[in-house]
């Protein structure tokens, strides 16, 4: 089934004069003027507060100066550069924090790949894959990978033993290949990832003490970073630092007892994107993890370690969801992930799909059930103007990770997971996603 995003109708038909910010402010029945606005819109909308708000009312209000966070029930709402009839949800509560960023996305009328349809979305949204250097040696791998994507992550070839086999001892070839093709292929690269637990080589896994283990994050981070300056402005900073029971589950959150949290306790998530921002003020730094996708136990729990480093200063500028979904993690419907993308974009924060893919294996997710959450969670993601990519963790089936992990539950079979077939045709999934990027 598909859900019918009429939200999303109204709101490119409303928005044709531009909604960049959000809007008016808070107010009764009828919503009222204001300067600062209120704190919720009022069920007709109310006029513009000057600094906007936080909460839609019904059928929206006029544009606040700088607008507020959150559309209503009905669509966007008016900012400073926008219509001054409230745009659909317009009324949107004011004297808020102010949102910025555009209220809703508006999708392409038309488009024959999804690179295209993210890129005439309005504002864009950038559409990634996975690429191995494996991959890029067999052309259709690379001509779907290059015709249906602009954003790229490196499968393996960043991670911490590729890039740094030995103690500063760097590592590039792999990495460079990767870099150089999408450049080749105008698409951007995601670095990934800069601190992690896994594909640690042994030295760094073995280091004791608060001094060493920070000593050999900064080299890294400063060593990565520096090499890839100007090729690279998005990095997954920390990943998956929080374990739960059976660490495929969700239940029993806690801090994961890395070698970095073990020597540095949960600081080191703070100094690693510490020391990211020295070596560059404009990157985009992210936290990526698994099983966060929905509203369960290990989402809540990053949900306040993030906010935490919000309050603190910390230098984070989004999320990833890595959106694995299926054996052995948990399933996670479009709605669920659709409210949970929000809060965590109430924070201020960029979201981004950054993993997605749907395994078929061990029988947990039945072929309608697969092709319902392609379109319904991408859909969540394409509806909110700050999540900002989607990435699918591979091309084809017969090249994902999922069908020789244990984990998965394939034993030797496809986990029939992602968007094309072994011959890189295009499977339903496929139709499904580039359905609800252009907002069917
Ligand atoms: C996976 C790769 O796809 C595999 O090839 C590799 O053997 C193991 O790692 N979370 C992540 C990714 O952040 O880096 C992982 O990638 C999948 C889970």
């Amino acid at each position: 089934m598909r859900s019918t995003p009429l939200t999303l109708l109204l709101s490119a038909f409303l928005c044709a004069t531009g909604c960049s910010d959000g809007g008016g402010d808070g107010g009764g029945e009828t919503g009222g003027a204001g300067t600062t606005g209120g704190t919720s819109g009022g069920t007709t909308g109310g006029t513009g507060g000057a600094t906007g708000g936080t909460t839609g009312g019904t059928t929206g209000g006029t544009g606040g100066a700088t607008g507020g966070t959150t559309g209503g029930t009905t669509g966007g709402t008016g900012g400073a550069t926008s219509s001054s009839v409230g745009t659909g949800g317009g009324g949107t509560g004011g004297g808020g924090t102010g949102g910025g960023g555009a209220a809703v996305r508006t999708p392409a009328a038309s488009a024959a790949t999804m690179r295209e349809a993210g890129e005439k979305a309005n504002p864009p949204i950038l559409i990634g894959a996975a690429i191995s250097g494996s991959g890029l040696g067999d052309n259709n791998y690379k001509r779907v990978a290059a015709a249906e994507h602009n954003y790229v992550t490196a499968e393996n070839e960043m991670k911490w033993d590729a890039l740094e086999p030995n103690a500063g001892q760097f590592s590039w070839g792999a990495a460079d290949n990767i870099v150089n093709w999408a450049r080749d292929n105008n698409m951007k690269v995601k670095g990934h990832t800069l601190v992690w637990h896994n594909q640690l080589p042994g030295w760094a896994n073995n280091l004791n003490g608060a001094a060493a283990v920070e000593q050999a994050i900064r080299r890294h981070i400063e060593g990565v970073m520096g090499h890839f300056k100007d090729r690279i402005k998005d990095w997954d900073v920390v990943n998956e630092a929080v374990l739960t029971d059976s660490d495929t589950g969700v239940g029993n959150p806690r801090m994961r007892p890395s070698v970095f949290q073990r020597a540095l306790g949960e600081r080191f998530l703070d100094l690693s994107f510490q020391i990211a921002r020295e070596q560059d003020p404009t990157a985009k730094l992210y936290y990526n993890d698994y099983s966060i996708d929905a509203l369960n136990d290990k989402a809540d729990f990053v949900y306040e370690m993030i906010k935490g480093m919000v309050e603190r200063g910390v230098p984070i500028d989004g999320v990833g969801f890595q959106m694995h979904i299926g054996p052995p993690n948990n399933k996670a419907d479009g709605a669920a992930v659709a409210a949970n993308l929000k809060r965590f974009s109430d924070l201020g924060l960029e979201v981004l799909i950054s993993e997605m893919d749907i395994n078929r294996c061990g029988g947990q997710v039945s072929a309608e059930e697969q092709l319902t959450f392609y379109h319904d969670i991408v859909e969540a993601c394409f509806v909110l103007p700050k999540c900002v990519g989607i990435t699918f963790w591979g091309i084809n089936d017969g090249r994902s990770w999922l069908n020789g992990w244990s984990g998965a539950l394939c034993n030797g079979q496809s986990s029939q997971s992602l968007l094309f077939n072994d011959q890189y045709q295009k499977k339903e999934t496929y139709n499904r996603v580039l359905d609800a990027l252009l907002g069917r």
